[in-house]
C-alpha cells in the first residue's frame, strides 16, 4: 500500500487524477474499465479529470464504468441517486458514453437478484482496471459496513446509523436517507487491478490509520485492502494525523520520487 500525504485537496486531486491518467494510458485501446465512487471525497479528483479532458485532451473514449453502490428504493432519476450523482459530477462532462456508465438498479423488483447480476456484469466486462474509493468514518468502503465478510460480493446491505447520519447532509430530512443499499462486496472491490483511495479531514483519521496500519479485520472493512498488491492512498494531513508511520511514508515517497534519502525522524 502506497501512502501519499498531501497538503490540501487540490494536491490530492492531482495525485488521484495522475493515477487515472496512467491507467488510461496503460489500457488505451483495450476499453478501460473504471470503478467509480460517489460521495464528497472523489469530487475534487473528478473536477480535475474534467479539466484535463477539456484543456489537455485526456480522453475516456471507449471506457466503461461501474459504480460501487446505489441506494435501494431510489430510481435512477432520483436527485439523490448515485446514478444521477456520478453524471452530474463527472461522467456527463467527459467523453464516456452515457450507456457505458453502469450502476446497480436501486429500483429493481428483486434487489438480491440485481446484486448478483451486477457482480456478474463486472466480470463479463473483464473486471475493473482502476477503482477509486472513499472511506467512511467507520472504515467502510462502498457500503461494506463493519462486520462485512472480507470475501463478500455485491449484495444488499443495511446501512449503520452512523452512515445514515453521515449521509443525511445530502437529504432534506434524516428520515429520507435510505436504510439499505446495493453494494459491491469487499471481494468484488479487491478484484480491481488497481485501487486509489482518497480521504480528507480529521473525521477520517481513525479509519485511515486502521486502513493502513490496523489488523486486517471485518471490524474495519477497509483493512481488507492490505491484501491487494496495487493500492494508493491519497490523504491530507488531517486524515493522516493518526498514522503512526506517517514520517516513514513521507520518506519512502521522497525516496521513490527523487532517489535520495530525505531527513526523517
Ligand atoms: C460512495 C461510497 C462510500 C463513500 C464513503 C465516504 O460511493 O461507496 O463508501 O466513499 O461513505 O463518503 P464521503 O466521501 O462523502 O465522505
Amino acid at each position: 500500500m502506497e501512502i501519499h500525504i498531501v497538503t490540501d485537496a487540490a494536491e490530492g486531486a492531482q495525485a488521484v487524477a495522475d493515477v487515472f491518467a496512467r491507467t488510461l494510458r496503460e489500457t488505451a485501446g483495450d476499453g478501460t474499465v473504471l470503478g467509480l465512487a460517489t460521495g464528497s471525497s472523489p469530487v475534487p479528483a473528478y473536477t480535475e479529470l474534467i479539466r484535463r479532458h477539456r484543456e489537455e485532451g485526456l480522453s475516456f473514449a471507449g471506457a466503461r464504468a461501474f459504480l460501487l453502490d446505489e441506494y435501494v428504493g431510489l430510481p435512477a432519476g432520483h436527485e439523490q441517486s448515485y446514478h444521477r450523482f456520478i453524471r452530474e459530477n463527472f461522467t456527463s462532462h467527459i467523453d464516456i458514453e452515457d450507456a457505458a456508465v453502469l450502476s446497480p438498479d436501486g429500483a429493481a423488483a428483486d434487489p438480491t437478484a440485481e446484486a448478483a447480476a451486477y457482480d456478474r456484469r463486472i466480470g463479463e466486462a473483464g473486471g475493473v482496471d482502476l477503482q477509486i474509493l472513499g472511506i467512511g468514518s467507520n472504515g467502510h468502503i462502498a457500503f461494506n459496513e463493519p462486520g462485512s465478510s472480507l470475501a463478500s460480493r455485491t449484495r444488499v446491505v443495511g446501512l449503520t446509523r452512523r452512515t445514515i447520519a453521515d449521509n443525511a447532509r445530502f437529504f432534506e430530512n434524516a428520515e429520507d436517507v435510505p436504510v439499505r443499499a446495493l453494494s459491491q462486496g469487499l471481494g468484488t472491490i479487491r478484484d480491481a487491478r488497481r485501487i486509489v483511495l482518497t480521504a480528507t479531514g480529521e473525521g477520517k483519521a481513525e479509519a485511515v490509520a486502521q486502513l493502513a496500519e490496523g489488523a486486517i479485520s471485518a471490524r474495519w472493512p477497509a483493512t481488507s485492502l492490505q491484501l491487494h498488491p496495487d493500492v494508493t492512498v491519497v490523504v491530507d494531513e488531517a486524515a493522516a494525523s493518526r498514522l503512526e508511520l506517517a514520517d516513514y511514508y513521507r520518506y519512502a515517497r521522497s525516496l521513490e520520487q527523487t532517489g535520495t534519502v530525505a531527513a526523517h525522524s
